[in-house]
């Protein structure tokens, strides 16, 4: 039997997303109706979408989807929704001993919020329940036995059972310490997936902070599951339908695709000494110390660290200049980027930038014979962005932009 599974994502890395997911043997298709940030797929058994959660790294969640439906913007998509959750038979995943909570998130404008959706799903189950069985299904709003979740997106409502928990994959439990513009770990992961690099070549990451990008890359080249340090806090390992299994041995059978001894070319600095004792202290959290060089540096000064053309991968998340810092610091450092990017990256070299100004990038490009590649709009935070992937335009066979949302 086929099972339909969504996966939340950042928007704008849907393709991405699909690349990791087809990596870890799960068919998957970019967009659920061209809604940001979904992506669906199939399994043939929900233990399937639980190893998935486990391993991926560009995730924020999976569910189960057991309905999926239209509703109203109004108050009448109240209704709309009751109607989609009691269509399903919650009987063949809860035990009369199971608890649940329902869990919501809305996005697009609705006469109604996301705690009213999650009061009106959770009573459409305890009175399925109670018309199938003739028991009230017990309800926990802390650590349930059964996470369901009900998305409305517009329009669309999509109901599952949430595979991964509370706290999304986008929280990485190796990060101890935390910079105060620290980048989403899952667009990290996705930044060095879009570089396409190689544990062989050179990856730099010249204004590194705490060090996310270069711990992502280090654990994707070491192939470490994302959920490898939080192994016990996955919704999956209460859900009735799994009684009996013993998910510290799966999980130990899933990390036997992880390759340690891997050795990879990683090099990361920053202007500032606290955030490098932060990144040291974060990847020896990773177990990935021994492959990431640290140092303290003004990223002007790379060039005399790296010689001409000897980096293949910059990827980098350079200041914004918005919550903190001067938008002309920030200027300043997106042009020593392309400074240095000219210098030292190989002639096939990428540079992997998170910017909330991509004008800028837009300007000094050219100026360097460099051109942007591939575009994705996302989000950092709630501040829109974009992940541009840069590349030396001699090595450019179009040397036309392609645009991707
Ligand atoms: C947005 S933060 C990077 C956050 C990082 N991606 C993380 O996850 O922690 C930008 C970093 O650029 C550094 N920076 C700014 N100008 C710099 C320069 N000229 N040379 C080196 N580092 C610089 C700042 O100290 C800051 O840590």
């Amino acid at each position: 039997m086929a099972y339909k599974v969504l996966f939340t994502t950042s928007r704008g890395i849907e393709d991405i997303v699909v690349q990791e997911l087809n990596s870890l043997n799960i068919e998957v298709k970019p967009k659920f109706l061209g809604l940001d940030g979904w992506v669906w797929g199939f399994v043939n058994e929900p233990l399937t979408l639980a190893r998935v959660c486990y391993q991926a790294r560009t995730i924020y969640r999976g569910l189960l989807v057991l309905a999926e439906g239209e509703v109203r913007r109004t108050q009448e998509g109240l209704q709309d929704i009751y109607d989609i959750v009691k269509s399903v038979d919650w009987t063949e995943w809860m035990t009369p001993e199971a608890t649940f909570c329902v869990r919501s998130n809305r996005s697009g404008r609705h006469h109604y919020q996301s705690p009213d959706i999650e009061r009106t799903s959770g009573q459409a189950v305890i009175d399925k329940i109670l018309e199938l069985k003739g028991h009230k299904q017990k309800v926990k709003l802390a650590n349930p036995d059964v996470l369901v979740r009900v998305d409305v997106t517009g329009e669309r409502c999509v109901v599952g059972i949430d595979f991964v928990g509370e706290e999304a994959m986008q929280r990485r439990a190796y990060r101890v310490y935390d910079h105060p513009a620290a980048i989403n770990a899952v667009l990290a992961a996705a930044m060095v997936l879009a570089s396409e690099w190689k544990p062989e070549e050179q990856m730099v990451d010249p204004m590194c902070g705490s060090g996310t990008i270069l711990i992502e890359a280090a654990l994707i080249a070491r192939k470490v599951a994302g959920g490898f340090f939080r192994k016990d806090n996955f919704a999956f390992r209460s859900l009735p339908f799994f009684s009996g299994l013993n998910f510290d041995d799966l999980m130990l059978e899933w990390d036997t695709r992880a390759n340690w001894s891997v050795n990879a070319k990683l090099f990361g600095s920053d202007i500032s000494p606290k955030y490098i004792a932060g990144a040291k202290l974060n990847s020896e959290r990773a177990l990935v110390s021994d492959t990431i060089d640290w140092q303290i540096l003004d990223a002007f000064e790379l060039p005399k660290i790296f010689a001409k053309g000897s980096v293949q991968c910059i990827v980098v998340n350079p200041p914004f200049g918005v919550r903190s810092g001067s938008i002309a610091r920030a200027k300043e450092a997106h042009r020593v980027l392309i400074q240095v990017a000219e210098d030292v990256l190989s002639e096939d070299g990428r540079l992997i930038v998170i910017t909330h100004h991509p004008e800028w990038l837009e300007m000094l490009t050219p100026v360097a014979d460099l051109i942007i590649s591939k575009r994705h709009h996302v989000l950092h935070g709630d501040l829109p962005a974009e992940i541009l992937v840069i590349k030396r335009k001699s090595s450019s066979s179009q040397s036309m932009e392609v645009h991707v949302s």
